[in-house]
């Protein structure tokens, strides 16, 4: 029998609980969400992120910037909100335009503050596995949508599929210090398909629409998709749903997987380093 992972049931538990506790505090956590450019899918990530935010009880602030902008400039931006004692949590979308330097953006949020747990304090600590300020959003959601289910990690083969610092590398190191044995596949891995085929769990972070076929899946499996392709309007994972769905035991839908699971876990970060701050200085 084929369980479906309701990330979006699941997101709304935790926002829910998330906003009965902000109302103990007389602040409001609040985030500010740094957008350069206009790439219409990160436009509608910041969009439901700051809406989102708003519908918790939190205070949310967009900074949209010109795709012409310097890297000074968006510095300037990063230090001021650094200081901003009103601001609890920074997020600089990604991807930058190709001319701003990237490392040098994401390096100047102060840790405190790093919401994305990008920085290389946040994601040094979670590498050597020390407590970070916060943990990358995507892989934390993932996570808590495994545990939601009593999906259990110890000993399992996994396969990640894509090696970004956003979603692959943090999502190996999460499921490795759950005593997984992971595989961390890429666009240079021959022959994906015969690690998946010996794979407890895969997930999958390509960006390629049917990338995974029923040829990939050992019976029973338990299958995350982290998939956002876009073809005319529809938004389809990497995986080949209804086919593979029949094959695994779990499988996160797309819409309604992974997606909601990250914007619950940027809620949870941004509240907190709220009460972290709240506690540090008396906010
Ligand atoms: N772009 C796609 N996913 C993410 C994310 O989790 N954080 C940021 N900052 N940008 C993204």
């Amino acid at each position: 029998m084929t369980i479906i992972l309701d990330g979006k049931k699941t997101a709304n538990k935790i926002l829910e609980n998330i906003k009965e506790q902000t109302k103990q505090f007389s602040k409001k956590p609040k985030l500010a969400v740094v957008l350069v450019g206009d790439n219409p899918a990160s436009e509608i990530y910041v969009k439901n992120k700051s809406l989102k935010a708003e519908s918790i009880g939190f205070e949310s602030l967009v900074i949209n910037l010109p795709s012409d902008v310097t890297d000074d400039n968006v510095l300037e931006h990063i230090f001021i909100l650094n200081e901003d004692t009103n601001i609890n949590a920074i997020l600089v979308q990604l991807p930058l335009p190709q001319h701003l330097n990237t490392q040098k953006i994401i390096e100047a949020i102060d840790p405190i503050k790093d919401v994305d747990g990008f920085t290389s304090y946040n994601f040094g600590r979670l590498v050597l596995g020390y407590n970070p300020y916060a943990i990358p959003c995507t892989p934390k959601g993932i996570i808590r949508l495994i545990d939601e289910y009593n999906i259990d990690l110890e000993g399992k083969n996994v396969l990640v599929i894509g090696r970004s610092n956003i979603v692959g590398k943090p999502v190996s190191l999460l499921l490795q210090s759950r005593n997984a044995t992971v595989v961390m596949a890429h666009s240079k891995s021959v022959d994906i398909k015969s690690w998946a085929k010996k794979s407890d769990i895969i997930i999958s972070a390509v960006g390629k629409a049917n990338f995974i076929n029923p040829d990939f899946i050992k019976q029973d499996a338990v299958v995350i998709d982290v998939g956002i392709n876009r073809n005319n309007n529809v938004i389809t994972g990497d995986v080949d749903f209804i086919s593979v769905a029949p094959l695994t035991s779990f499988i996160t839908p797309v819409p309604g997987g992974v997606g909601p699971m990250t914007i619950a876990m940027l809620m949870e970060n941004t509240f907190e380093l709220f009460k972290i701050q709240h506690s540090l200085f008396l906010i």
